[in-house]
């Protein structure tokens, strides 16, 4: 990660203190960064090649107003056959180039009834259900702790700042809990009442373990959910990466707008 991170500075004058992983259909701040220079990730040492549709697989350095941001244009999923810490990758590479503060972004299906399709849900905390982990194996004590403490993973001050600034554009930002599944299988409707049941608003296949490994390395992490289809069992229709996709295209200004305004902030 080290090695990548030299070779990012080698590409770009820029030095972002802010980085954000865009999700599925929601590549589109990507394209609108100024100064952008764009690293694919398979000349990226360390670094896997995304696989899944709607993953572009760059990594895009650029500027909003004159604030320098990373932006990982695709990201990597355990469902592709990746470990946790192929996954984590990324991030221990935006941790190695300087990064403090990373947004995550994410498709999910929306469990909570009171979230409409296209709604955006800052990410108050997670679940875990993926049966992975990328912080297993032997510690890398450069990096942090054996045993990381979990309480703010999601952080709070960050949340506040995201509300508010939502607020001010008048856009609609709910908050909630995310439900980690591996996938690449949507939830079955009896899943879907358990998650519930445990107390997850909404439910995806990624972001924990980005957000652990970035915990881990003392990063703050702020998570952002829009919701693009309601979760199994909910509409009476059966899901469709088309369609997850799609929503993700059509909330998509709102959601530039929402992160153009915040970034700058968050650096
Ligand atoms: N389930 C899991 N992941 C998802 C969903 C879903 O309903 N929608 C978008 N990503």
């Amino acid at each position: 990660m080290t090695e990548a991170a030299g070779l990012l500075r080698a590409r770009s004058p820029l030095r972002p203190t802010v980085g954000i992983v865009l999700g599925s259909g929601l590549g589109a701040l990507a394209d609108s960064l100024n100064n952008a220079t764009r690293v694919p990730y398979a000349d990226i040492p360390g670094l896997p090649l995304s696989t899944a549709i709607g993953h572009k697989g760059e990594l895009v350095l650029g500027t909003i107003g004159d604030t320098p941001i990373a932006a990982m244009s695709g990201r990597f999923h355990l469902y592709e056959g990746y470990s946790a810490q192929q996954v984590a990758s990324g991030i221990r590479m935006f941790r190695a180039f300087g990064i403090r503060r990373v947004v995550l972004t994410n498709a999910a299906g929306g469990i909570n009834l009171e979230y409409a399709t296209g709604a955006l849900v800052l990410i108050s905390d997670h679940i875990n259900l993926q049966c992975a982990n990328p912080l297993i194996g032997p510690n890398d004590d450069r990096l942090g702790p054996r045993f990381p403490d979990m309480t703010d993973v999601y952080a709070s001050a960050l949340r506040i700042a995201a509300k508010k600034t939502a607020d001010e554009l008048g856009i609609a930002l709910h908050e909630g809990v995310y439900a980690a599944m591996s996938g690449p299988s949507y939830e079955t409707p009896a899943e879907i009442r358990f998650l519930r049941a445990i107390g997850a608003d909404l439910v995806g296949m990624s972001t924990a373990t980005e957000a652990i490994a970035a915990n881990h390395m003392g990063m703050e992490v702020l998570g952002i959910s829009c919701v693009t289809n309601l979760a199994a069992g909910l509409s009476g229709k059966k899901l469709q990466h088309a369609e997850v996709l799609e929503m993700g295209r059509r909330v998509s200004d709102t959601f530039q707008e929402l992160l153009a305004s915040l970034l700058p902030k968050l650096a």
